[in-house]
């Protein structure tokens, strides 16, 4: 299914919903990600945004609807999961690292036990990947040795170094502080330029506006409104964005 104009969408949601028990936290939503595209998902705390993520690499599973990446239904389980895991990184706010790894050791376990490269070859690349985001002189470094900065573009390398076709990205500056935040917005306005695919959960609207293709605002589980950065950030069209926005903008 080619859309006209163009190749399919990476990723497409059609009509999905899922519930906690009673609670209804993504309701009918429809949300397509061109290849190569760079969405920003913006919106209230428990709209359902870091869940909307989840269910891109099945970390949740929905009640209704379908998605499909790559043009195939997510699969459900075994090998075909592990390559759907493998191909969507994701980048959380708290990095994840594993602590009792060296950063070299992080970015090259991917590699080595997921897809079988040589311990040499995951090594080379991951100095290239640790180049990239500028701290392959940490490389011998354990994660708590690092300032939180540091950790979250290990975190992108570590990404990277699965060579995904799409990377999530769940506030990936909230927990760092403010000094740390650009260095690691640099990094991802990098990626977004290379034409890496990306869905980034974030209130950072200078990040929004170099960067992204589009922006969508989330809130009580529905998209609300979607659109152009610039368009949404000085003339959104919704109260409910405007009301956010007033909030996020003033404190
Ligand atoms: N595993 C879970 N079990 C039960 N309820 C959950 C679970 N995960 C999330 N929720 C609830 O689902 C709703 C949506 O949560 P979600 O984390 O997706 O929101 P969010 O938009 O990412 O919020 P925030 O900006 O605070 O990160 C919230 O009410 C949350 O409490
Ligand atoms: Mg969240």
């Amino acid at each position: 299914m080619t859309e006209a104009g163009g190749s399919s969408p990476l990723v497409k949601l059609e009509a999905v919903n899922k519930h906690f028990g009673a609670l209804h936290v993504l309701k009918d939503i429809d949300l397509s990600v061109a290849r190569g595209e760079v969405v920003v998902v913006i919106g209230p705390s428990g709209g359902g945004k870091s869940t909307l993520c989840r269910t891109i690499n099945r970390l949740e599973t929905i009640d209704t609807g379908s998605i499909t990446f790559d043009d195939q239904r997510l699969p459900e389980e075994g090998k075909a999961l592990a390559k759907l895991r493998s191909e969507v990184g994701m980048v959380f706010q708290s990095f994840n690292l594993f602590s009792h790894k060296t950063i070299m050791e992080n970015v090259t376990l991917g590699p080595i036990k997921v897809r079988g490269v040589s311990r040499q070859q995951a090594e080379q690349r991951g100095l290239e990947l640790l180049e990239r985001v500028g701290i392959a002189s940490q490389a011998a470094k354990y994660p708590a040795q690092l300032s939180g900065g540091q950790q979250q573009r290990v975190a992108i390398a570590r990404a990277l170094a699965m060579d995904p076709k799409m990377i999530l990205f769940d506030e990936p500056t909230s927990a760092l502080d403010p000094e740390m935040v650009q260095e690691v917005l640099d990094v991802m306005i990098g990626l977004a330029r290379d034409g890496m695919t990306m869905l980034v959960v974030t209130h950072e609207m200078g990040f929004a506006r170099r960067a992204a293709n589009r922006v969508v605002f989330m809130a009580d589980g529905q998209i609300v409104e979607q659109g152009d950065p610039d368009e949404f950030f000085t003339t959104p069209r919704t109260d409910r964005a405007r009301d956010f926005l007033s909030k996020i903008l003033t404190h």
